[in-house]
C-alpha cells in the first residue's frame, strides 16, 4: 500500500490536537507528516510518536508534495487553501462547513457511506458534529424506511473551539465567586444555562446548525424529500460530549428489541440500555472514547411505527477528528490519493 505524505492543518486547535492523537491511535502509516497553523502558533512544538515537530505557518507552498491534508482551521482557511492543495495533486479532508453541500464534494461518515469517497475530486468533507453521531445510529435502521426524523441536540461547548471551553470555565468560576463576566463566544451566559441557539438564524426560523443536521443527513444517507426532518440544536454547559434525543417514524414496523439488537451489532455503536438498573449513556461515558452510545430505546407514543432513543458521543472524536482520520485511513486503503 502506498504511504502518503500528510499535513494536519489547524494542528494547534481543539480538533487538530485530536486528529494528531488519533492518527497515532489508528496507526496511520505515512511517508512524512507536517503540522500547520496560522502565523499565531507557527514555531510552537508538537510531540508526535516520540518526535518533536515545529508547527509551520500554512502558506500555499507548504502543500507542495503533500498527498493528504486533514484540515480543521475554519471555513475561510479551507476555502483559501483547498484550491492550492488540489492544484498540487493533494486531497483535503475538511472539517469545516465550507464545501459540505457542494454537489461534487463527498460528505462522508466512515463506515456509513464510504463508497461516496470514490467520487472525490480532491475535496472530501466531514459532516457537522451533531450530524455525525446520528448517522452511525440511523444508517443501520435505514432499511425500515425513514419517514420522519425529529432530533433535539444538547451540545457541549468544545464544539465551539478552545475559546468556548475557556469561556464555560471562566464564566462558571466568576459566577460562583459572585463576579461579573462578559460572555464573548456565546450570545448568552453559558454557565448554569441552556441556550437554544447555535449559529445564526435562517429565514425559516431554524438556526444554521439545525439546517446542517437536516441537509447533511439527507446527503449522507441519500434520502429524498419524502423523509421529513426537523432539528432543535441547544448548547448546554458541558465541556465535551454531545447528546441527542431522537424520534424516528419508520415506514415499516420495528420493535425496540429489534432496534436494540441491530444497534448492538452496528459499526461504531455501543448500546447501554438497562432502565431497570438505571443504565443509560451519558456524556461522561462518551468523552474521550470512540463509540456512539445509544440507549433509552423505546416505542415512540406519538407515531404509529415510532422509536425514540438517546445517543451520546464525543463530538471532538466522532463529530470531527475520529471521522477525519478514519476517512484518511479509507482513502489510503482504497488507493484514492
Ligand atoms: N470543535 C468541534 O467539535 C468541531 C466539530 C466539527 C467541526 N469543527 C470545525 O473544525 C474547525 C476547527 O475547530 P476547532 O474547534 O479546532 O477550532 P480552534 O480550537 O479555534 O482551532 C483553530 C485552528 O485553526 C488554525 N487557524 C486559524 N486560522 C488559520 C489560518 N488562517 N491559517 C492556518 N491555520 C489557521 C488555528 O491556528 P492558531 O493556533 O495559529 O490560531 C488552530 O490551529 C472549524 O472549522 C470547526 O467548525 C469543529
Amino acid at each position: 500500500m502506498k504511504k502518503p505524505r500528510i499535513a494536519v492543518l489547524g494542528a494547534t486547535g481543539v480538533v487538530g490536537r485530536e486528529i494528531t492523537k488519533i492518527t497515532d491511535e489508528l496507526g496511520i502509516e505515512f511517508e512524512d507528516i507536517k503540522f500547520l497553523s496560522s502565523a499565531r502558533s507557527a514555531g510552537s512544538k508538537i510531540t508526535f510518536k516520540g518526535r518533536e515537530y515545529t508547527v509551520e505557518e500554512a502558506k500555499p507552498e507548504v502543500f507542495d508534495g503533500i498527498n493528504i491534508v486533514m484540515a480543521s482551521a475554519g471555513a475561510s482557511t479551507s476555502k483559501l487553501f483547498a484550491p492550492e492543495i488540489v492544484k498540487r495533486g493533494g486531497v483535503i479532508i475538511d472539517n469545516s462547513s465550507a464545501f459540505r453541500m457542494d454537489d461534487d464534494v463527498p460528505l462522508v461518515i466512515a463506515g456509513v457511506n464510504d463508497e461516496d469517497l470514490r467520487k472525490h475530486k480532491g475535496i472530501i468533507a466531514n459532516p457537522n458534529c451533531s450530524t455525525s453521531q446520528l448517522m452511525l445510529v440511523l444508517e443501520p435502521l435505514k432499511s425500515f424506511g425513514l419517514k420522519t426524523l425529529i432530533v433535539s441536540t444538547y451540545q457541549a461547548v468544545s464544539g465551539a473551539g478552545l475559546a468556548a471551553i475557556n469561556e464555560l470555565r471562566d464564566d462558571t468560576i466568576a459566577n460562583l465567586e459572585g463576579k461579573t463576566f462578559e460572555n464573548k463566544c456565546f450570545k448568552k451566559p453559558i454557565s448554569f444555562n441552556v441556550i437554544p441557539q447555535i449559529d445564526v438564524f435562517c429565514d425559516n426560523g431554524y438556526t444554521k446548525e439545525e439546517m446542517k443536521v437536516v441537509n447533511e443527513t439527507r446527503k449522507i444517507l441519500h434520502l429524498d424529500e419524502n423523509t421529513k426532518i426537523s432539528c432543535t440544536a441547544v448548547r448546554v454547559p458541558v465541556f465535551n460530549g454531545h447528546s441527542e434525543a431522537v424520534d424516528i417514524e419508520f415506514e415499516k414496523t420495528v420493535t425496540p428489541e429489534e432496534v436494540r439488537e441491530i444497534l448492538s451489532n452496528a459499526y461504531g455503536v455501543k448500546v447501554i440500555d438497562n432502565p431497570e438498573n438505571y443504565e443509560f449513556p451519558t456524556t461522561r461515558d462518551a468523552s474521550g472514547v470512540n463509540p456512539v452510545f445509544a440507549g433509552r430505546i423505546r416505542k415512540n407514543l406519538a407515531f404509529n411505527n415510532g422509536i425514540s432513543l438517546w445517543c451520546v458521543a464525543d463530538n471532538l472524536r466522532i463529530g470531527a477528528a475520529l471521522n477525519t482520520v478514519r476517512i484518511c485511513k479509507r482513502v489510503i486503503e482504497m488507493g484514492l490519493f
